[in-house]
């Protein structure tokens, strides 16, 4: 996979290089690109953004500088067109759906706004030659698009094939099964007088399973009782009708 990312910050990306993410890119799995927008300006101020049409507080990014930004990363190949994504906060929910989705994608391109967002008309542009997607990684207001980005990609390159360690993780994650994950325990067994729970120690795999499920449904409830709302009922067997 492919992913570029355009910003007024280049250095706000730079944990793309750190851990996981860097042994992706040192094993080939990923090839990423952070671009700074300024250098597309042409003025000596390098400006990128203006005043808003209609007045209000804050300033916008102007279009000819992030069309042209657009236009160099892109390209204009009609079979080889990346999906471009925008954070913002006014955009739909990014969920690990979207993650599991964009995995599947060959190159990722992320338009990262700062103020007040980007003109328009940039979007209406780009739409008319690849997909676009306006995503909220959350119902908060972060200073620009990077840290979103950020969060975004992590959340797609721990997908792709041989970038995890362990491939079963991806699929134990929260959220794969519609629950979130339940508590895990590691040694010493008795830690400040805190014992591991018992059945976890019991060899017996099939109450193991069943104790995890039943966690993983009652931390859902406590937690995030709209998961619960939003599972398929088909989805539960008898043992998590009786929790
Ligand atoms: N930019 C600012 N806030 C954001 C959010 N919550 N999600 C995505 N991009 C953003």
């Amino acid at each position: 996979m492919r992913i570029d990312v355009i910003t007024i910050f280049p250095d706000y990306l730079n944990p793309l290089r750190e851990a996981l993410l860097g042994k992706a890119i040192q094993r080939e799995r990923i090839a990423v690109g952070v671009h700074d927008l300024r250098d597309w300006t042409h003025d000596v101020h390098r400006a990128v953004d203006d005043s808003p049409y209609g007045g209000g507080p804050g300033m916008v990014m102007k279009p000819d500088v992030w069309g042209e930004a657009l236009d160099e990363v892109c390209g204009s190949d009609p079979e080889r067109m990346p999906l471009l994504v925008v954070p913002t906060p006014a955009g739909r929910p990014f969920t690990q759906r979207t993650a599991v989705r964009w995995s599947r994608e060959p190159w990722l391109v992320f338009a990262c706004g700062r103020y007040e967002g980007i003109d328009q008309r940039v979007i209406e542009d780009a739409s008319r030659r690849m997909p676009v997607e306006e995503v909220s990684i959350g119902d908060y207001v972060l200073v620009g698009g990077e840290v979103a980005a950020l969060t975004m990609i992590e959340a797609v390159v721990r997908l792709l094939p041989g970038v995890l360690g362990n491939p079963a993780s991806a699929e134990q994650d929260s959220f794969s099964d519609g629950l979130l994950e339940g508590p895990c325990y590691t040694r010493p067994e008795v830690w400040r007088e805190l014992p591991v729970p018992d059945v976890l120690r019991s060899g017996n795999h099939a109450a193991i399973a069943r104790w995890r499920r039943d966690q993983a449904l009652e931390r859902t409830y406590r937690r995030r009782p709209d998961l619960l709302d939003a599972l398929p009922e088909r989805t539960l067997d008898a043992g998590d009708r009786a929790v």
